[in-house]
């Protein structure tokens, strides 16, 4: 049985709210502050500020467990500090701290013994900076561990109670031993470790999934070179259980809030160290050379891609989400309007208008899809399963279909009459493709 506690949380994004809401569902007060004033008065009228499954039905459920301030005041008394502020990257790579620094100027001076757990992900050596801190403040009975979070955007709620592992860095184990158990009721291994352990454990694991999402796109784009079919080569390699299946599928790329700034993080840590990350750096160039193939992939087909109408179907990051922060669907986009082509995007959460001022975004499908030179697959919602259909090939000026993550059956597509090109997956004719209209009526319609 959970021993109940009152915990504050610094953040009320996507970390924020999971982490206060679900810990509220192990039987916790939570008290969650942000300093967005619109966001905390939307959550206390019950609205979310994201799309995320699951997430508005544990809030409700345990509303009489949690409440939303923007007085960090009001925190005093909670016997922990979760800190679950953004750490977005700077123009040099490195991780930009000023929101940790931020909260703690904030942090309430009570006379209870606190501990302040880190939830953002941070650079090593975070935590040392971090102590000192709070001496340098006078803050010497607030305790500090490292405690980074794994879950995923569009299965949030599922990955936190239902976790692969609880990661703890502290130096005090008494401190570590608490935070364990306002864990209990999740039954997974914990990982007790130093703070600066800790803080690699995450960066690691985040290099790690992005670079095996790196190397299956080189292998795929191989494939496409020498005849294989890269969804049977990564199905063969991850059924070998020293590998396993699981981000091994080729694609336009990773994205999302983390893996960009948390690769680049580690990279540029592991350079101010005096060590050159010789792999991650070439990881993240596979990935960014891999957003723009696409461009190429329309353009072996298309010719020159001034005038010509392309349909980008899928903005998130990621299904299920409608996360934006560094979406491949933005570079392809953006390359896309560079090289003078008409953008119609198409989403079923995600609202691109304010980033991407040059392309139309439609509410349906077929909207996007209609008098477009080419349909490309960005984020690999359901709704686009049935795509390769006889309604959206009609509405086409040209049944080209770039599927970007090997979405689609590319037999089914051919036979649907349409000109299919996936990803590490053998390709329709290079021959290039008739026009059923002029462009300038298409650009123009
Ligand atoms: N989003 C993910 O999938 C994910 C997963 C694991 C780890 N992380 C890490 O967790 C951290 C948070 O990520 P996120 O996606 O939840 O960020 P987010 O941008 O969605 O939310 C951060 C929130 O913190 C608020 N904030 C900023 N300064 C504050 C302060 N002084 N006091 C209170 N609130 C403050 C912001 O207004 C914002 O609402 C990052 O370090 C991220 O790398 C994110």
């Amino acid at each position: 049985m959970t021993e109940s506690q009152t915990m504050g949380v610094f953040g009320a994004g996507w970390v924020g709210l999971v982490t206060g809401g679900c810990f509220a569902e192990l039987g916790h007060h939570v008290i969650v502050r942000d300093v967005v004033p619109d966001r905390i008065a939307a959550l206390q009228a019950g609205r979310l500020p994201f799309h995320e499954p699951d997430l508005p039905e544990v809030l409700a459920r345990n509303h009489e467990r949690i409440r939303y301030t923007l007085d960090a005041g009001e925190l005093v008394d909670a016997d922990a500090l979760f800190v679950c502020v953004q750490t977005p990257p700077t123009y040099s790579g490195d991780a930009d701290l000023s929101f940790v620094w931020s909260a703690l100027d904030d942090l309430p001076r009570g006379e209870r013994r606190q501990i302040l757990v880190m939830k953002s992900t941070v650079p090593v050596g975070t935590g040392e900076k971090v102590r000192a801190a709070l001496e340098a403040r006078g803050l010497t009975n607030v305790g500090y561990v490292s405690n980074p979070e794994f879950l995923a955007e569009g299965t949030a709620v599922r990955d936190f109670m239902n976790p692969d592992r609880i990661v703890i860095g502290a130096a005090d184990p008494q401190d570590a031993a608490f935070v364990e158990a306002l864990y209990s009721g999740i039954e997974t291994p914990i990982v007790q470790t130093d703070v600066a352990s800790a803080e690699m454990i995450k960066l690691a694991a985040n290099a790690f999934l992005s670079t095996r999402i790196s190397f299956i796109n080189e292998i795929a784009n191989v494939c496409e070179l020498v005849g294989a079919d890269v969804e049977s080569v990564a199905q063969g390699v991850g059924l070998d259980h020293r590998l396993g299946p699981h981000f091994f599928r080729a694609g336009v790329g990773w994205g999302g809030s983390c893996f960009g700034k948390d690769v680049s993080a580690l990279k540029q840590l592991a350079g101010n160290s005096g060590y050159h990350f010789q792999l991650l750096a070439a990881v993240i160039e596979v990935n960014e050379l891999q957003k723009r193939r696409v461009i190429a992939k329309l353009e072996k087909h298309l010719g020159k891609l001034r005038g010509k109408t392309i349909a980008v179907l899928g903005l998130a990051f990621k299904p299920n989400t409608d996360d934006l922060r560094d979406a491949p669907s933005l570079v392809i986009s953006s390359r896309l309007l560079a090289e003078g082509a008409a953008v119609r995007t198409w989403d079923p959460v995600a609202d691109a208008r304010e980033r991407l001022r040059g392309a139309t975004q439609c509410d349906t499908v077929l909207d996007a899809v209609r008098d477009a030179d080419a349909a490309v697959i960005v984020t690999e919602w359901d709704e686009l399963r049935g795509l390769a259909s006889e309604e959206v090939r009609a509405a086409m000026a040209r049944p080209l279909i770039i599927d970007g993550r090997n979405l689609l059956d590319p037999g089914a597509a051919r036979r649907a009459g349409f000109a299919y090109e996936g990803v590490g997956r053998q390709s329709s004719a290079f021959e290039t493709l008739p026009e059923t209209a002029e462009p300038e009526e298409r650009v123009s319609s």
